[in-house]
């Protein structure tokens, strides 16, 4: 596992840019793992600027998002679908038939979920997977104490889950109960993984993610047997990270 420990949210999210951007330009066809929430909302930025600055093309990209709120259909103001079109793919040219993300609404969930690993398996598997991490360990919607054998599916969230992103609802108890994300397996599967972190709040799990035994009570902590994983922080995120891990500091640029 590789660190990169950059002054800020800003310097994580220009690294996280510039690395991706690199392999997106080296492999004409590649296919990103993508994921929702605050953490790679600079990521994106950075994406769209490059792409508007003729530097960057999606044209070549596939992706499939990580995950996706059940019972919200994908117009839905809050569903993952409509945060990626609003904050990626409706500013950049990526063709809309090489995007995927899992469909909340829809009635068969056990075979939409093996639907869409036979996607990503026909596209031959994921190239780049970027993730954020939850206070709890999370990743994607994998929650403390889910399988590590498990490929894309139906998932119930922990009531810390929902209250964190209840932010995003006018009320609580609009926070759906359950959601539709690729599994631990799934994650494991990417040929590299990237993993972004910033602020405070996401020191603990940080901490032992990287630090701890590896245990399905923090699911982000399997990374650690990925063969190809970099996490890429900001000072906060780190802050709790020993000196002999904090040694491989980068300074941000
Ligand atoms: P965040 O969420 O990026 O909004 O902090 C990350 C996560 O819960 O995986």
């Amino acid at each position: 596992m590789e660190i990169f420990v950059e002054k800020d949210y800003e310097g994580m999210s220009l690294r996280a840019a510039q690395m991706v951007a690199i392999e997106i330009k080296r492999k004409r066809q590649i296919v990103l793992g993508l994921a929702s929430g605050n953490t790679p909302l600079g990521l994106y930025k950075y994406w769209i600027r490059m792409v508007q600055q003729g530097n960057l093309s999606f044209k070549g990209v596939t992706s499939f998002n990580l995950d996706e709120y059940l019972g919200l259909a994908p117009q839905h103001p809050q569903s993952y679908w409509t945060y990626m079109q609003e904050n990626l793919f409706c500013q950049i040219d990526i063709e809309p038939e090489h995007v995927h993300i899992p469909h909340g609404d829809v009635e068969d969930v056990a075979a939409h979920c093996l639907a869409y690993e036979q996607l990503i398996r026909q596209v031959g598997g994921i190239d780049i997977q970027i993730l954020g991490i939850g206070q709890n360990g999370h990743i994607g919607f994998n929650e403390p104490g889910g399988r590590f054998g498990n490929s894309t599916h139906l998932v119930e969230l922990t009531e810390g889950t929902r209250q964190v992103n209840s932010r995003y609802f006018l009320q609580g108890e609009d926070v759906p109960t359950h959601a539709i994300t690729m599994g631990l397996k799934s994650i494991m599967n990417a040929k590299q993984i990237v993993l972004l972190a910033a602020g405070e709040n996401k020191s603990d799990a940080v901490y032992k993610a990287i630090m701890e035994e590896v245990s399905s009570e923090l699911p982000a902590s399997v990374l650690q047997l990925h063969p190809n994983c970099v996490f890429i922080l900001d000072e906060e995120a780190a802050s709790r990270l020993p000196a002999s891990v904090q040694g491989k500091r980068e300074v941000a640029r």
